[in-house]
């Protein structure tokens, strides 16, 4: 429903917005990284332009994350900052307007109207192609939410329409939602059921990037792996499937997807990464914990044995695959005996890259509402010994590729002239002294150091000059 929070008339469309720049701010996930580019598209064909900064703009979405209770405090305190620009340009008698997208949106709806008065429009991720009608009316005075999970198709409606300035690197959405209700998250109440994308639809965006000159596609979903869309003849599709599809696309010459859980890990998924050349060998396979007794009270589904024997197949269908993994700390009743689980499973594993967080009860998921929270020194305290420990496999797993050549997919100019910057097939940010003109191009180059956030190297044949870090 859009639930107007004002009283206020509707009338005709007195609108400029020729003249309007907007600017939208992502926080959080990949997902809103999509879906921001996705806003921005669909204002810019009812005539919005992109302001570099807030400052320039009239119109200031943010695009907000409600995973843990930091990323929502970021946002309040964002609102503060533009409810103080927005008096600004009141006293200037310029108009200024402000749009809550994204989670905190969604579980927080009009409450986001009530705790900042300055805020315009509360609009969830179900919604935005609802966005150019809900902004004509706040143009009129209204304040709105529109938290809907809407019936139309929204992936429809927030087609690409400027594919040409996304670069080298593409996100395609092509799952949304979460059925698995794990006991401490808040996205299936933000995101939905699982809802995946026509196969149709989904060609003919990467065809498009391809076109528009986008080398490298991460195919996006909450649970990416939980993939099973439908095709025009009502066949049903696999990611697996959609992937060797995707492969086909001309000019497509890499292909990635995150965010996977591990139960929906299909062994066609698994044989891809040995038979399809373009899926690059890095998997995001978040386990968030090594304990089955703290597995099972997240209602993950699985036991840490079912995760290492998936890192077996996976390394047995690619033997150079890289991990990488999210892990939460001091989730409710984990001892240090679970804990030390989790550094066990992480010893076992060896990731690439990870992501951890401190366990933050969120508002409406069952692990919230438990008796034996962890106290915040301890979660600290396992927070800390967890990042040693990934940071020095993250370590171990640079430095091993020092001697080895790559393929990188170069991506844009470095920091230091006549250098440029690009991706390793297994996420690392490489360096190497070479021409502009290498930039969308994929070329082999041997490492010659590690640094702490990305590699040096320089083009296998070509002239050699070692790139600073
Ligand atoms: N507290 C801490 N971390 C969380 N995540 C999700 N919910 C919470 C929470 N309540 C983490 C999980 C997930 C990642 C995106 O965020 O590790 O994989
Ligand atoms: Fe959240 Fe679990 Fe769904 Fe991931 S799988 S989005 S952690 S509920």
């Amino acid at each position: 429903m859009t639930a107007p929070f004002a009283e206020a008339t509707l009338g005709p469309d007195q609108t400029s917005p020729g003249r309007t720049k907007v600017f939208v701010k992502s926080y959080g996930c990949q997902m809103n990284v999509y879906d921001a580019t996705r806003m921005t598209d669909l204002l810019a064909a009812q005539g919005y332009s992109e302001a570099a900064r807030e400052e320039e703009a009239d119109l200031v979405v943010l695009n907000t994350c409600h995973i843990r209770e930091k990323a929502t405090e970021k946002v309040y305190s964002e609102l503060g900052k533009l409810a103080s620009l927005k008096q600004e340009r009141g006293a200037s008698g310029r108009d200024f307007r402000i749009v809550v997208a994204g989670c905190v949106a969604q579980a927080e709806g009009v409450e986001v109207l009530r705790r900042q008065r300055a805020v315009d429009l509360v609009v969830g991720p179900q919604s935005y192609q609802r966005l150019p009608e809900l902004l004509t009316r706040t143009t009129r005075g209204e304040r709105l939410t529109d938290t809907d999970f809407a019936v139309e198709d929204k992936f429809l409606a927030l087609r690409r329409t400027a594919a040409e300035r996304r670069g080298v690197g593409a996100f395609v959405t092509v799952q949304e939602g979460c059925d698995k209700f794990c006991s401490f998250c808040v996205v299936p109440y933000t995101r939905g059921a699982e809802v995946s994308r026509p196969v149709e639809q989904i060609v003919e965006e990467t065809e498009a990037l391809a076109e528009a000159g986008v080398r490298e596609i991460t195919v996006i979903g909450q649970n990416v792996n939980a993939y099973l869309g439908a095709d025009a003849a009502g066949g049903e599709w696999s990611l697996a499937r959609l992937l060797e599809r995707l492969a086909r696309v001309p000019g497509v010459t890499r292909l990635r997807y995150t965010t996977s859980h591990p139960v929906d890990m299909a062994q066609d998924l698994i044989d891809a990464h040995g038979a399809l050349p373009q899926l690059m060998p890095f998997v995001h396979l978040p386990v968030q914990s090594g304990s089955n007794r703290v597995l099972k009270a997240m209602n993950r589904r699985h036991d840490a044995d079912a995760y290492l024997d998936l890192v077996a197949r996976l390394r047995a269908a690619r033997p150079d695959i890289a991990l990488s993994s999210d892990f939460i700390v001091g989730f409710p009743g984990e001892t240090d005996e679970d804990f030390e689980a989790t550094l066990d499973l992480i010893r076992k594993v060896g990731f690439a890259s990870t992501f951890s967080f401190k366990y933050s009860a969120r508002p409406g998921t069952p692990a919230a509402e438990r008796d034996d929270q962890i106290d915040e020194d301890v979660k600290s305290e396992r927070l800390a010994a967890l990042q040693e420990l990934v940071e020095a496999q993250r370590r171990d797993f640079n430095v091993a590729t020092v001697g080895r050549t790559v393929d990188v997919l170069f991506e844009k100019p470095g920091r230091h002239d006549g250098q440029i910057a690009g991706k390793s097939p297994y996420m690392q940010a490489v360096h190497a002294t070479g021409g502009l003109e290498l930039i969308g191009a994929v070329a082999p180059v041997t490492i010659v150091a590690a640094g702490s956030n990305s590699l040096a190297g320089k083009l296998a044949g070509g002239a050699f000059r070692e790139a600073p870090l």
